[in-house]
């Protein structure tokens, strides 16, 4: 597995691939590795010969310097895992490279994709994240990406600014992995403490519960977003900071939930930040406890 730094490096070795006429499929991530970016990678895998995975913690999407702070970084363990995958490179860039003295480039969606849920509530963020995607773009001239559906937002906002810029790379989505008691993956998961995990479930069930009132027939978005806060706010520690049903693809806000709808939220748990969602109708999730 080539380990590259610098830009010109990495771009040479993507270029030296393309040339023998191989596809390159990319994963960024910001480390901190689990199996949730491990299917990542073998989505990758089953797209292309060549699979490249950076990892770089941007500093531009983090709107709290506490939270960029306590970022986990774990990249031994990282490169370990990225190695027993077989991934063919990984780009890991220092913040010199990526935004050097006088930076002041960025890249900014608009619109109704970025007016609403973590947009709100972490200014700044999805520019930080158009801004690093589209960079990384240009440095590892990928044929394809993939990204995990549980960042939904996330996705959206990077397909959206994909076909805007006509920038030839094909975004693939991969499906939220959730551990066995029904957490979705997360790096942030690690700084959950058993007590803390146990409130975090409130999040996945939560949703359950408003998925099981919307199959047996209740419409009105606010009940359903409410049955949703009832189970998050009964546990000292747990905040919301959003819980918002939003309709695909358009992302507006209705009053009346359909199935082409997703139940949004994310919340603090004692500080930590997690998000989550669920597809209205669609499939049930398992939680162990909440
Ligand atoms: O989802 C992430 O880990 C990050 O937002 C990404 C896409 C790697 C950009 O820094």
């Amino acid at each position: 597995m080539d380990q590259l730094t610098s830009i010109a490096s990495q771009r040479a070795w993507s270029r030296a691939r393309r040339a023998a006429g191989e596809r390159i499929s990319f994963v960024p991530t910001m480390g901190a590795l689990h199996e949730g970016h491990l299917s990542l990678v073998r989505r990758a895998r089953q797209d292309a010969k060549r699979v490249v995975v950076s990892i770089y913690v941007n500093p531009t999407q983090f709107d709290n310097p506490e939270d960029l702070s306590a970022y986990p970084v774990t990249l031994a363990a990282d490169l370990a895992l990225l190695e027993k995958e077989g991934v063919d490179a990984v780009f890991l860039p220092t913040t010199s490279e990526m935004y050097p003295n006088g930076y002041c480039t960025f890249v900014e969606v608009v619109g109704p994709l970025t007016d609403k849920m973590c947009a709100i509530a972490r200014p700044g963020h999805f520019r930080g994240v158009a801004t690093v995607v589209t960079k990384l773009f240009t440095i590892v001239e990928p044929d394809s990406a993939v990204f995990g559906q549980k960042d939904l937002q996330q996705v959206l906002i990077i397909s959206r600014m994909t076909g805007d810029l006509a920038l030839p790379v094909e975004v693939l989505v991969s499906p939220t992995l959730r551990d066995p008691d029904g957490l979705a993956m997360s790096s942030r998961n690690r700084r959950l403490n058993p007590e803390m995990r146990a409130k975090a479930l409130s999040l996945p069930f939560g949703l359950e519960q408003a998925n099981r009132a919307f199959k047996q027939g209740e419409r009105t978005a606010v009940k359903l977003e409410e049955l949703l806060y009832n189970e998050l706010l009964v546990h000292p520690g747990v905040d919301v900071d959003y819980a918002t049903i939003v309709e695909l693809p358009g992302f507006n806000e209705p009053e009346f939930a359909n199935d082409q709808c997703i139940l949004a939220a994310a919340v603090f748990v004692d500080g930590v930040r997690l998000i989550d969602h669920i597809h209205l109708g669609g499939q049930s999730l398992t939680v162990a406890q909440a």
